[in-house]
């Protein structure tokens, strides 16, 4: 692989972001993360952003009496900050108010249009005039699902785009490519989604008079782009361009993991792909759509009040603990249930009494016993002891699975070998008793000892720097090249 690049969904910013944004880029960060310590900083491209055309926000800047540009410049702010706090490390933030990405959605628009691919039509929904919000299903009892008040039907021309004419190859393409969607289980239901049911086109528009902000057809004055269609265009049109022959050249396209909740699936899964082929551009190489983080079981919501905000969450426990507990705690794919004793529970036990403990031990016996000076010296496996062989094995283990696990996204399972190696090696501190090494004055074993005990806690370090950066860095300038320097505690334990 020689390059690799990753995007996470454009988030709304009709509200600040919350644990379940929070969750979708940690987990994109981990990813480009780790493929930059394999393939390079300069390969991998991470792009993340904010989706701000639409109804919902629109709506949301005029309760506020800004216009909508305004209202979307001040939210912007706070979910850089948030990126800025969990230590995401995006290459690119595209907003699809930018003019970059305004022109690509013109051109492709353009192009659609211009092959026929997209068509002026009657549009039937249903209309809830209070909230101005429009309803294309038919909705339970015609009541709007959102204040349940009667909702009027009304009809408007429209321009569509036509998904159905691009449903069997579609259908295809997934047969043929099994990776394309993943989990599995989301795959096949896709693929089954395709086979049961006829695809409609695609309404692609509002009418000014509903909507003014939007990006305007290039062939109709008196329309918006519909904001999914607008939105789902960033991933090119943040990483390259169309030339006058309407070919789109890039050095990062195909994407290779776009990363998405799974209430987006049918977008990115069927939309997506549809829109990419009409133009004469290769799909993703794969969508991945992870689970929710639930509230006591329940979705969270703003009117039920219970709406996590990773800030807080970051401030009280620490950024890396809210990292390492959202990738560690599901695997990923499942939904998971968020709550402050789960978190807590995985602070005191992983991080305080495993991780914390066993950098904290090492710089005390280097400290004690070698003045802060970490003795230098050549091991090999077959000059040691058994239990120092099996940490050595250990070590090298690592280094070869992983990359087979991230394919997958199973952060879990790696974290969960890099603590198999944190263990290991807290018993290897408590069976070889260094204390009692030294009052034997067996200075050389004490010093076999001490390499053994670095060499892991320095894999450990490198193993975690995708998941836990900070934390990373840490233990790795605490512990030196030649030299121990004691920083502060990395997780004091919380008291429950
Ligand atoms: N703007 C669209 C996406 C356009 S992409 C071209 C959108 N935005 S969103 O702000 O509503 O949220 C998008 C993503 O946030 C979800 O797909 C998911 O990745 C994440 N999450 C939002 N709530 C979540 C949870 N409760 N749990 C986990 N992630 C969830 O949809």
């Amino acid at each position: 692989m020689n390059k690799f690049y990753i995007t996470t969904p454009l988030y709304y910013v009709n509200a600040e972001p919350h644990i379940g944004h929070a969750y979708t880029n940690i987990v994109a960060d981990a990813f480009a993360r780790y493929m930059r310590k394999i393939i390079g900083d300069e390969n991998v491209w991470f792009l993340t952003g904010t989706d701000e055309h639409g109804q919902k926000i629109e709506q949301v800047a005029r309760q506020m009496s800004l216009e909508p540009n305004d209202f979307t410049d001040r939210m912007v702010l706070k979910f850089k900050e948030l990126w800025e706090k969990l230590d995401i490390s995006y290459n690119d933030f595209i907003r699809t108010s930018e003019i970059r990405h305004i022109q690509i959605v013109e051109k492709v628009l353009d192009i659609l249009y211009r092959q026929h691919d997209i068509y002026l039509s009657e549009y039937q929904g249903w209309y809830c005039i209070p909230c101005e919000t429009f309803w294309t299903e038919p909705q339970e009892g015609l009541v709007c699902p959102d204040c349940k008040r009667p909702l009027e039907k009304i009809s408007e021309k429209n321009y569509f785009f036509k998904l159905s004419k691009y449903q069997d190859w579609l259908l295809g393409y997934l047969e043929k490519n099994h990776t394309f969607i993943k989990p599995e289980y989301r795959y096949e239901e896709v693929r089954s989604f395709l086979k049961l049911n006829k695809l409609n086109d695609l309404c692609i528009s509002r009418p000014k008079e509903r909507l003014r902000w939007g990006i305007t057809l290039p062939f109709s004055k008196e329309h918006v782009t519909y904001v999914w269609f607008d939105a789902l265009l960033n991933y090119i049109s943040a990483v390259g361009d169309f030339d006058s022959q309407g070919k789109y050249h890039s050095r990062w396209w195909p994407a290779d993991i776009q990363l998405i909740g799974k209430d987006i699936l049918r977008q990115h899964a069927i939309y997506w792909p549809i829109i990419l082929h009409a133009l004469g551009i290769e799909p993703p190489h794969c969508i991945f759509a992870h689970g929710w983080w639930m509230i006591g079981g329940g979705k969270m919501s703003k009117s039920k009040g219970n709406i996590v905000s990773p800030l807080d969450i970051g401030q009280r426990y620490g950024v890396d603990a809210l990292r390492y507990f959202l990738l560690r705690e599901v695997s990923l794919g499942m939904d998971g249930n968020f709550s402050e004793e789960a978190i807590v529970r995985r602070y005191n036990f992983d991080l305080a009494n495993d991780l914390g403990n066993l950098v904290y031990r090492t710089i005390n016996i280097i400290e004690r016993y070698f003045l802060g000076k970490i003795p230098q010296l050549e091991i090999k496996e077959e000059g040691v002891d058994e239990q120092s062989r099996q940490i050595i094995i250990k070590i090298e283990s690592l280094r070869k699975t992983d990359i087979m696990s991230i394919a997958d996204f199973n952060f879990s399972y790696i974290l969960e070998r890099v603590w198999e190696l944190i263990n290991m090696t807290n018993k290897y501190i408590e069976d070889k008793k260094p204390w009692s090494m030294f009052k034997e004055n067996k200075i050389e074993d004490l010093k076999v000892f001490i390499n053994v005990l670095i060499r892991a806690i320095r894999e450990v370090a490198y193993n975690l720097s995708p998941f836990m950066p900070a934390t990373s860095n840490s233990i790795l300038e605490q512990l030196g090249d030649r030299e121990i320097k004691k920083g502060k505690l990395l997780f004091p334990r919380i008291d429950v």
